[in-house]
């Protein structure tokens, strides 16, 4: 039977205290909602259906490249009416597999075992105990240990309310059975809602069998209502990915201060130094050392590359056995042969640079293609940018550039060129020659007016 998952995700979420929705708070940089829509994704073919409340446009935008069928909650009456509008789009002959949008972390793991442990003629829930099951609904049983119905907290007596054992919210039960029990629910409780916990109820009262599930870590089906809920959820995830980068055969040197907020692909012998943030897709080749306080995002390294403490790479693409930083930023559209140095205080935009090259202090290079075996002395700047269009400084092979040179773009520097220190260079230098600029006259005039 094919499963379909539905997503509650109407809910208020007014303990977050803010103006976004709850379901678009990142964990691990993602939304909430995203991170159980793509697990969703990884259980059934069919596109999940996404209840939404208020601000649907938010939703809708944010998750806009996903196959996602949204239903309106016009209000928020409970977990029970939430699910009463996808009513009358489920298939007689599918199960349904209700998740939270605040319950990012449930993993397909979980869930594929739930789906199969529960038979189709069951009603199955994931169960955790909790030492501070405070604010959940408590799962009762009988004399036998067999579920009789879920007490919400406001609704529990003191003797209930000692109960370990919660509803995660996670079910698993056929469309029709659903389409039974969805309009039997009333809101004579304390919260005058629809509960869909009351389903339980109705199963037992119809002899219809409940089987109950539990993960082996209770944070995966936790749900998260406020901003220490969001902070320990992150913790929990990265901890989690740490180890298992770990276990790849990488080195944290402290997995408490490692973050990722997207995909890592690791070779073997990677050391990855503390208060390393990691965003996008970023690939690390064998033997690579990041240092610490580094940020990558999308970038792919080759192997043996090292990275210096406090630099910042984004979108590159670096080559093997690259020295860089510290102190080093590179932005967007780099790329970088192999063996090139580029030191402290050096910022790369836009440009190719080829092997064995060393750009080693204080420099800014844009928009530029230098060659091999080139020298870039401290303090060079490539002005790329005239105020109105940026233009190209292109160096070749070998050539030497003296410190504190301004490369007025656009401008060639030829094979093996040699650039005095302190030039400003602001026309093509031909190859294997010494080019030096003497500096302008300074001349001052007085304002006027
Ligand atoms: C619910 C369960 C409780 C369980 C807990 C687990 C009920 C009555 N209670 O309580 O037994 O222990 O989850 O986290 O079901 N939502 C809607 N529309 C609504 C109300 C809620 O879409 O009208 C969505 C929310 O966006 C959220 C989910 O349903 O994703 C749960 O709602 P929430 O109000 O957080 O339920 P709890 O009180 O936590
Ligand atoms: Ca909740």
């Amino acid at each position: 039977m094919a499963i379909q998952v539905v997503i509650l995700a109407a809910g208020q979420g007014k303990r977050m205290q803010s103006t976004l929705p709850k379901v678009l708070h990142l964990l691990a940089g993602k939304p909430l909602l995203t991170h159980v829509v793509e697990t969703a994704l990884k259980l059934s073919d069919l596109p999940p259906m996404v209840v939404y409340g208020e601000q649907g446009e938010q939703l809708q935008s944010k998750l806009a490249s996903f196959p996602i069928t949204w239903v309106h909650q016009p209000e928020p009456r409970g977990t029970g009416h939430a699910l009463l509008q996808t009513l009358e789009f489920l298939k007689e002959d599918h199960r349904i597999l209700i998740l939270y949008a605040d319950g990012p972390l449930v993993s397909k793991d979980l869930l594929q075992t739930f789906i199969s442990k529960t038979a189709v003629n069951e009603l199955g829930i994931i169960t955790v105990f909790l030492d501070n099951p405070h604010g959940y609904g408590r799962i009762i049983r009988d004399a036998e240990n067999k579920v009789t119905c879920i007490v919400e907290e406001k609704d529990a007596t003191p003797e209930e309310k000692t109960i370990k054992e919660i509803n995660s919210g996670i079910y698993l039960v056929s469309a029709e059975k659903l389409k039974h029990w969805l309009p039997m629910l009333t809101s004579h409780n304390q919260q005058g809602e629809y509960y869909l916990t009351d389903i339980a109820s109705f199963a037992v009262q119809e002899k219809y069998a409940i089987n109950t599930t539990t993960p082996q870590y209770a944070e995966e089906v936790l749900g998260i209502n406020d901003r220490i809920q969001l902070s320990q959820m992150e913790r929990f995830y990265q901890q989690k990915i740490a180890k298992n980068l770990m276990r790849q055969g990488v080195t944290l040197i402290d997995p408490n201060r490692f973050d990722l907020r997207g995909e890592l692909i690791a070779g073997r012998d990677v050391t990855i130094d503390i208060n390393v943030i990691c965003e996008g897709k970023v690939v690390l080749g064998h033997h690579c050392h990041i240092g610490a306080n580094t940020i990558l995002r999308n970038v792919d390294l080759g192997e043996r590359v090292i990275i210096k403490a406090n630099s910042i790479i984004e979108e590159a693409k670096i080559g093997d056995d690259c020295v860089i930083g510290p102190f080093a930023r590179i932005r967007p559209g780099t790329e970088l042969q192999k063996k090139v140095h580029i030191g402290n205080f050096v910022e790369i935009k836009n440009s190719q640079i080829n092997e064995q090259t060393k750009i080693n202090h204080l420099s800014y290079i844009g928009d530029s293609e230098i060659g091999k075996h080139v020298n870039v002395g401290a303090g060079t700047i490539t002005c790329n940018y005239d105020g109105v269009k940026k233009s190209k400084t292109t160096i070749h092979d070998h050539a030497f550039i003296g410190s504190d040179t301004q490369l007025v773009a656009p401008v060639t520097i030829g094979e093996g060129a040699i650039i005095g220190a302190g030039s400003t260079v602001t026309q093509d230098a031909p190859a294997h020659q010494l080019t030096v600029t003497t500096k302008l006259e300074q001349r001052s005039w007085l304002k006027k007016n």
